[in-house]
């Protein structure tokens, strides 16, 4: 759990308070001098409506330069971020032709694949000569190739299940397959923090959902006995099936999670256990095996192994693996399989390249360097970024760690800041994350050198003090030594 500084909250509240208050009453200006002007509407409701409306013009947009910047290379250590200027208060923003080159501390690139590499690039560029971008076909028609048959081997035998099943996205791999696996008189159980896909996976499913305190397995297990005894609703029959979904590491709190514990009480009480290792595939774990590797469990306990291409690889596209049984029925009913164009075939050969990579298959200890590299950059940056005094949320040997800001401000004084000095950081706010918890999410890469890391550090720390974050400063005694420079 997060605690918030009183005072910190007070003005986080008194600054979204503030920002709301003023954008009601530009709105009810702005309504006044519309109906003046022209009362015809038509007769149509307005399309786009509501407090979502609201946030967007009137908070979101005044910082909208934070968001969605356009880069103009891969996205490696080091990445051209494209400049852009406003005439109208960053209402809109253009692009110039300049670039401005930043360390990257916010993609998902936790190997370093995705900027060329000897290895896979290599091997992409033959298969898109060989293949094409797309294989313009869902999996069942034509768009089965044997790229598409060597990737599914080489998943099931990475994440260690027996089969597996790729689809062209990793967001429709839970959206879409929640909705096959269970449905009406089934329960599903479901982290509070979970990502959008499993929410609107599991709200599509029909099934009824229950939420558990993110990461708490003595939560679960009250919420499971609770439904278990009382059963389906107005019935009261027992569930059809009943699936506990939770992630590996958990992308807005870098936490890893508490699945020894979990599986435990899933099999104490019958509930299939389902697991998301988007961020945790390839990026922990001895031999980058995910979240079981790392925390010891057997994946013969884990039901539904669901993951993506999009971060470690440096690829596109999600899977599930699970039991022959599942993955054969997956195939006959998931939509995405059926009626979905499948993985571009180029993508499927980076991720067999990368699995390769990092299995030493390529005749070269490269992967096994990666992941040594990875979890020492990762360990190094959090612990110094402690030192310095942030509030870091996020447990050890996960690359995600995110810094917390608060303050509606100060999302874009850090963003600003930081790319002034060529880093560039992802922040994070509402609705991604609770309102008053908005942060700055750090994702570390193996590709980052020693010194990217003591730049980051420096320019992280400098900005810090000017935009007042860390909010547990360091003894005075102790501040010397908490100071790195860079000669
Ligand atoms: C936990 C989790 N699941 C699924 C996804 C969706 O994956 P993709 O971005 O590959 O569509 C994400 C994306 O960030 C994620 O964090
Ligand atoms: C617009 O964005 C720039 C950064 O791109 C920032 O410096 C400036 O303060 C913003 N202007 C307004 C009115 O918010």
């Amino acid at each position: 759990m997060i605690t918030i500084p009183y005072l910190t909250a007070l003005s986080t509240y008194f600054s979204y308070g503030l920002l709301f208050a003023f954008g009601q009453l530009r709105d009810f200006f702005r309504k006044i001098i519309d109906w003046w002007q022209s009362g015809d509407l038509q007769g149509y409701a307005p399309i786009c409506l509501g407090l979502e409306d609201f946030y967007i013009r009137r908070l979101y947009n005044r910082i909208q330069d934070c968001f969605g910047r356009p880069i103009s290379s891969a996205p490696d250590a080091w990445f051209d971020v494209v400049e852009r200027y406003s005439n109208d208060n960053n209402k809109t923003l253009k692009r110039t032709t300049k670039i401005s080159r930043c360390l990257n501390l916010g993609s998902y690139n936790y190997l370093g694949f995705a900027a060329s590499d000897e290895y896979c690039t290599p091997r992409a560029i033959e298969s898109l000569k060989k293949f094409s971008p797309s294989t313009c076909s869902s999996r069942v028609d034509g768009g089965t190739t044997t790229l598409h048959k060597e990737l599914e081997e080489c998943v099931a035998n990475f994440v260690g299940k027996p089969d597996a099943m790729v689809t062209g996205m990793g967001y429709v791999t839970n959206s879409a397959i929640l909705p096959v696996l269970v449905g009406k008189g089934g329960l599903i159980i479901s982290d509070s923090l979970n990502h959008n896909s499993i929410v609107n996976g599991a709200r599509g499913s029909g099934a009824t959902v229950r939420v558990f305190q993110h990461n708490t397995p003595s939560h679960l297990e009250k919420v499971l006995r609770e439904q278990i005894s009382e059963g389906q609703p107005r019935t009261h029959r027992p569930w059809k099936k009943i699936i506990v979904i939770v992630e590996g590491i958990y992308s807005m709190e870098g936490e890893l999670c508490q699945l020894p514990e979990i599986v435990a009480i899933c099999k104490k009480y019958k509930a299939y256990v389902y697991l998301d290792e988007a961020h945790s595939i390839g990026a922990v774990g001895k031999t980058g095996r995910g979240v079981c590797e790392l925390l010891g469990v057997d994946t013969a306990d884990v039901d539904i192994m669901m993951g993506t291409f999009t971060k470690s690889f440096g690829s596109c596209g999600g899977y599930i693996a699970g039991s022959k049984e599942v993955i054969q029925y997956l195939k006959y009913t998931c939509p995405a399989h059926l009626y979905a164009t499948s993985v571009s075939p180029p993508a499927a050969q980076q991720i067999i390249s990368a699995i390769k990579v990092i299995l030493g298959e390529d005749g070269t200890s490269r992967g096994a360097q990666k992941l040594a590299r990875i979890r020492e950059n990762s360990n190094f940056f959090r612990s110094e970024l402690q030192k310095m005094g942030f509030e870091v949320l996020g447990d050890n040997d996960s690359p995600v760690m995110p810094i917390m800001l608060y303050n509606p401000a100060k999302i874009p004084a850090f963003s600003r800041e930081c790319l002034k000095q060529n880093v560039a950081v992802v922040t994070v706010a509402f609705p991604a994350t609770p309102l008053l918890l908005a942060r700055a999410r750090i994702c570390i890469s193996a590709s980052h050198t020693k010194e990217d890391l003591l730049r980051a550090l420096e320019v992280i720390s400098r900005v810090g003090d000017m935009v007042g974050i860390k909010y547990f400063p360091a003894e005075p005694s102790k501040q010397e030594t908490n100071v790195i420079k860079l000669e």
